[in-house]
């Protein structure tokens, strides 16, 4: 089947299913370049190009059945990096990479980062990335999402370390600045989420009944083990709970910063 008769019988399905697909044509050439190789503009300027229409639907009835397209395709881009995505991990979201540029304002050369919680290891990678001489260290509960993220660092050929914990549990040494996106959604919020939500690992979601349970535990531990700073990604609607654990736990200096969307969503503050 060539490409115009696959994005007529494509759209036809996704209207079909009655899924909530955004932006189907834009979901259909991220298919078609994913199987062919070949980009976009030369999809649209070769509407007679064959494709192998087995593959491309198969492809098609997974996102259908909810499967993430990041997933799908097995990468992300985050930051100058490029990021395999499985099911062995949380896809790394858009509005993380501004937590990159916040940090970014307050690293200096060789202080040593530690990403708690780092799924496919996106957060850890971008800052050794922007950062060559900072010592970048990342951890997981899961060894699943800590062995995905030693194969992200080989493929983007960055050196950085990794420890299977539990929050603090195994990390010994100490380090200037923690960041950390952990789990945050509460019980109740997840079920009420996106159904393709539900194929990320649930691990990776939910931070608790209340949702900010990780927060509690990773800011009152990391009064020992971190000499600087710490940085976090916040649900849009937990701002100023971050900042009253803080505030409870003697941090100084602390800021809430916005998303591009105007959410609250990151947080720094000074040991
Ligand atoms: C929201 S995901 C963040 C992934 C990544 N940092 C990012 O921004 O895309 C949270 C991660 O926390 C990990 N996690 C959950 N509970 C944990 C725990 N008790 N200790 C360490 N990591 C944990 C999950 O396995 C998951 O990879």
């Amino acid at each position: 089947m060539v490409v115009k008769d696959i994005i007529r019988k494509a759209l036809a399905d996704i209207e079909a299913s009655g899924k909530n697909i955004p932006n189907p044509m834009g979901e259909i050439y991220i298919l078609l370049e994913h199987i062919t190789s070949k980009d976009k503009l030369f999809l649209s300027l070769n509407k007679d190009f064959e494709i192998n229409e087995e593959e491309f639907f198969t492809l098609l009835n997974k996102r259908l059945n909810d499967t993430p397209m990041a997933y799908i395709i097995g990468k992300k881009y985050f930051r100058n990096i490029v990021l395999k995505t499985d099911e062995r991990a949380l896809i790394p979201r858009f509005c993380t990479e501004e937590l990159i540029d916040i940090v970014n304002s307050f690293i200096k050369d060789n202080d040593s980062v530690l990403d708690m919680c780092t799924g496919t290891g996106a957060i850890a990678l971008a800052i050794k990335e922007e950062n060559t001489k900072v010592d970048v260290t990342c951890s997981d509960i899961s060894e699943d999402a800590l062995n995905l993220a030693k194969e992200n660092a080989e493929l983007n050929n960055l050196s950085i370390n990794f420890i299977l914990s539990d929050l603090f549990e195994n990390i010994s040494e100490t380090y200037d600045i923690l960041i950390s996106n952990p789990p945050y959604i509460s019980s109740e919020e997840y079920m009420g989420l996106e159904r393709d939500i539900f194929k990320e690992p649930k691990l990776a979601l939910v931070g608790g009944d209340l949702g900010y349970e990780y927060y509690e535990k990773i800011i009152r531990q990391a009064r020992e083990k971190i000499k600087r700073m710490v940085f976090f990604e916040i649900g849009y609607d937990q701002g100023n709970i971050v900042k009253d654990i803080l505030e409870k736990n003697n941090y100084k200096d602390i800021k809430i910063y916005k998303d591009l969307e105007g959410f609250d969503r990151f947080v720094s503050a000074c040991i």
